[in-house]
């Protein structure tokens, strides 16, 4: 593999504070270099121009669904991660609901090969309980060796508070996050979207807020009963639920939560009249709990942004709203509308914005080498334009599923080329 010098560029790196013009040496998969404009020479290198673009580490996204193995209709870990790529992703964090559910070493580690044809790196997150079923701990140990980053049986939430305590204590003991889709499934059954006014003018029945919060608060109780437990609140949508997570961050207990694009920009309204792509899980929330998000992650109380990214087919989705599947595309859209929220419409600047895309999710599980350009670390990088103005199409997606509420949506900020491991995987 050639060396790649990336010049002319603006870096940013907020793990190690750099947000300056820098040059970046990329060589044998690692970051070989980072100095002044034109310091690094190497005649041998291939040249990126980067003039005008930003120069970031390559965005980490701790909250994917990949669908291999058993749906490959709807995505595989091939167009998913080609997804992410364009997207500017070079790690992704895949749940465990495929078909059969990832719930042991053999299926992580299937996940894990070659023959997969994953273009940038994919960091598979265990089953908790066997089946996802809530009743019988999954092998953790196992499940790490084989290259499990965390737990979680995200879409069908652990309810017991038995089996969720031995699952904290377990996973504590093994150093693995327990990652939990905090919603009382017991206060949700028949609903598919948030209780309100939409919910009511439509005539669906709506998901409170208070089955997001309560099942926070009961995994925290449980949290500080494991002395180390790590809980993660995965696509946290409430302001409920984040004060939540504060409160115990303030008692100085381990629980860090991530937001994900649609729930920072979309509220209920989005649904229209019964929009089947704006149906997710948790749901698009009131203004209010939209708002909320905004200023959460403004005052720093959200570790990191995730996506959800949750393919499915158009004739899944092309069913009446009930019937239809929850779940959004969100990895070629995710630095686009953070960039046009956070950034143009909220202030906020770039290396924060960054960090939650970069060296914080790569903390909250752990993926050492990623997320920073520091030297030594893997020469996973996303040069981007923060200033160029481009609309989605959902047609021009590299994910097998169309399912976006932002088709046709006006975007700020776009990927140029995304380098996983010191290769090209995207280049527009
Ligand atoms: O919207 C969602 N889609 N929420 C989940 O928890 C699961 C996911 C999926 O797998 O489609
Ligand atoms: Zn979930």
């Amino acid at each position: 593999m050639k060396p790649i010098l990336i010049r002319g560029g603006h870096l940013i790196d907020p793990a190690t504070g750099i947000d300056a013009p820098h040059d970046i040496l990329l060589e044998d998969g690692k970051v070989a270099a980072i100095d002044k404009p034109g310091k690094i020479k190497r005649k041998d290198a291939e040249i990126l121009d980067a003039s005008g673009l930003v120069v970031a580490p390559g965005l980490v996204d701790i909250h994917v669904h990949l669908r291999e193995p058993g749906q490959g209709y709807k995505e595989t870990i091939a167009s998913g991660t080609a997804a992410a790529a364009a997207g500017g992703f070079t790690s992704v964090c895949c749940m465990p609901n495929t078909i059969p559910v990832n719930d042991s070493p053999e299926i992580t580690r299937w996940m894990l090969a070659p023959e997969r044809n994953a273009v940038i790196r994919v960091f598979p997150i265990s089953a908790a309980t066997v089946g996802s079923m809530g009743e019988k701990l999954t092998n953790y140990p196992a499940l790490k060796k084989s290259g499990a980053v965390g737990v979680s049986d995200d879409g069908k939430p652990i309810l017991g508070d038995e089996i969720m305590f031995e699952c904290l204590k377990a996973a504590t003991r093994y150093r693995l996050p327990v990652i939990q889709h905090t919603e009382d499934t017991r206060l949700t059954a028949g609903c598919s979207m948030n209780a309100g006014p939409v919910a009511f003018r439509l005539g669906l029945r709506g998901m409170t807020v208070e089955s997001e919060s309560s099942l926070a608060e009961r995994d925290i109780a449980l949290v500080r009963k494991v002395k180390g437990a790590h809980l993660h609140v995965a696509h946290l949508s409430s302001k409920k639920a984040l004060d939540a997570v504060n409160a115990a961050r303030n008692e100085g207990l381990h629980v860090t939560c991530e937001v994900a694009p649609h729930h920072f920009v979309l509220n209920e309204e989005r649904i229209g009249d019964y929009d089947t792509n704006a149906k997710m899980n948790p749901p698009l929330r009131a203004e209010s709990d939209r708002a909320a998000m905004i200023e959460g992650i403004l005052q720093g109380r959200v570790d990191c942004i995730a996506t959800d990214h949750a393919p499915h087919a158009c004739h899944e989705k092309e069913q009446e709203f009930e019937r239809a599947p929850n779940g959004i595309t969100g990895l070629e859209t995710a630095l686009g509308l953070t960039i046009s929220v956070l950034h143009k419409q909220h202030g906020m600047p770039l290396p924060s914005l960054l960090a939650m895309l970069t060296h914080r999710p790569a903390q909250v599980l752990s993926l050492t080498g990623r997320g920073t350009l520091a030297v030594g670390s893997h020469a996973d990088v996303v040069l981007f334009d923060p200033n160029e103005k481009w609309t989605f199409r959902a047609k021009d997606s590299r994910s097998k599923s169309k399912n976006t509420p932002f088709d046709g949506y006006p975007m700020l900020g776009r990927v140029h080329t995304t380098i996983s491991e010191g290769r090209i995987v995207f280049q527009r």
